[in-house]
């Protein structure tokens, strides 16, 4: 190293800190992926304990107060739920005021901002159940309110009777949905409600730790999942399969994907070296639930992926992830592509104030090192002689 290098960094030797690969942020008892053996756990339950047996304001319940409830503190969430549904005027007027074509995660980021700024009231103290709540029930009013006013429609009055799923695809679609279409959305609210120090939950408990408000913390989680290393890849991956379009193209478009380097989207994890278990969940709902030829042309794009990423990617162990099948089993719910990231953040946002809720308990500033790699002699030279 050069003597124009820092070197303070020198003493201890660091691990390679290039996307905190392995590094433990945080300590948390509300989710973990162990990523050998493909398990996902929420507070001691195996992910396959929950899916399709506790509905989602169970888990919601779970991940919140530490235990699955019993039917009167389910009865109670469902009532502090559907009482909290309402947005404020100027967090409609925000949405009334963004062009059509914004991308429904920014609008979702604008309104949970918005939020925090005209309920000052709800979300001014340190963040407690309560305002988790009040913030996870408003998720899906924000999306569905601004989903219809692209259209020109008006947001519909949210309905307290309903639950979580029910009340958020009325919203959007106008219509109380039958059973085969909440129940699966169910699901999928269960499977993505958390997953341990993802980019976009520890980008929430770092705003907390600053002591900051929970809308804060849940704007910046938002931002996070928008990216499509993270939540955005769903609906790449339903353009990847109607680019694709019949199973004949599937290794042609393939072999041109990968030969341009260019990444498979709903493929590969940085923790999981094993099949994500959601992904296996997220397979047998589609193959219920989506239409036979789309269902056939997603599992032959999974076949044919994870056969030539292992063979152009040996010992990388990539397998298919959350988002491949969240595509399938989201438009079979009746989702269009651009809604399937923010139906990820409304499962999240239970997840996200549930580590806000742990970080606050015990708080200490989140404020990691860097390894300084630039130069540190460098003198002034006036703007004149640069
Ligand atoms: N397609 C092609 N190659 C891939 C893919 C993929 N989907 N994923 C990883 N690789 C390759 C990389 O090119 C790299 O190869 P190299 O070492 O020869 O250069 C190797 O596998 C390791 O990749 P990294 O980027 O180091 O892995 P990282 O842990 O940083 O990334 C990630 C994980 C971002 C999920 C990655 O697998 C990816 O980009 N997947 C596609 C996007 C996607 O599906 N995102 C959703 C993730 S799930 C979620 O967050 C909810």
């Amino acid at each position: 190293m050069s003597s124009a290098t820092a070197t303070d960094a020198t003493a201890t030797p660091m691990p390679r800190p290039e996307g905190l690969e392995g590094v433990v942020a945080a300590s948390t008892a509300l989710s973990h992926v162990f990523g050998e053996e493909g398990r996902l756990v929420y507070r001691g339950y195996d992910i396959h304990e929950l899916a399709g047996h506790a509905r989602f304001e169970e888990v919601a319940h779970l991940l919140w107060r530490g235990r699955l409830p019993n039917q009167a503190e389910l009865d109670e969430l469902h009532g502090q739920l559907g009482a909290n549904r309402d947005l404020p005027e100027p967090v409609l007027a925000t949405l009334r005021a963004l062009p059509a074509d914004t991308a429904p995660m920014d609008a979702l980021r604008t309104g949970v901002s918005a939020l925090g700024a005209a309920h000052g009231d709800l979300f001014d103290e340190v963040p407690d159940p309560a305002e988790a709540i009040a913030l996870a029930a408003r998720v899906p009013s924000i999306l569905a309110a601004f989903f219809r006013l692209r259209q020109g429609l008006a947001p519909l009055p949210p309905r307290p009777d309903l639950n979580t799923a029910q009340s958020y695809l009325y919203q959007l679609l106008g219509e109380v949905p039958d059973d085969r279409h909440w129940q699966p959305l169910d699901v999928y609210l269960v499977l993505l409600a958390d997953h341990g120090m993802n980019a976009s939950t520890f980008t929430a408990r770092v705003i907390a730790s600053t002591q900051s408000d929970l809308c804060s913390a849940i704007t910046g989680a938002v931002g996070a999942l928008k990216g499509p290393l993270h939540g955005g890849a769903p609906s790449k991956v339903l353009d990847m399969l109607n680019e694709i379009g019949a199973v004949a193209n599937v290794d042609p478009w393939l072999t041109r994907a990968l030969d341009t380097d260019q990444r498979l989207m709903g493929f590969g994890h940085r923790v999981y070296k094993a099949e994500d278990p959601r992904a296996e969940i997220l397979r047998g709902m589609a193959e219920r639930a989506s239409d036979p030829a789309f269902f056939a042309l997603s599992k032959t794009t999974e076949e044919r992926a994870l056969a030539m990423l292992a063979e152009r990617k040996p010992g990388r162990r990539l397998y298919t992830n959350v988002e491949f099948y969240s595509a399938a089993v989201l438009a079979a719910v009746g989702l269009p592509g651009d809604m399937f990231t923010p139906t990820f953040a409304v499962a999240r946002s239970v997840g996200w104030s549930a580590h806000v809720l742990e970080q606050v308990a015990n708080n200490r500033l989140i404020r990691p090192q860097s390894a300084f790699v630039g130069p540190t002699d460098k003198r002034f030279v006036p703007i004149a002689e640069r």
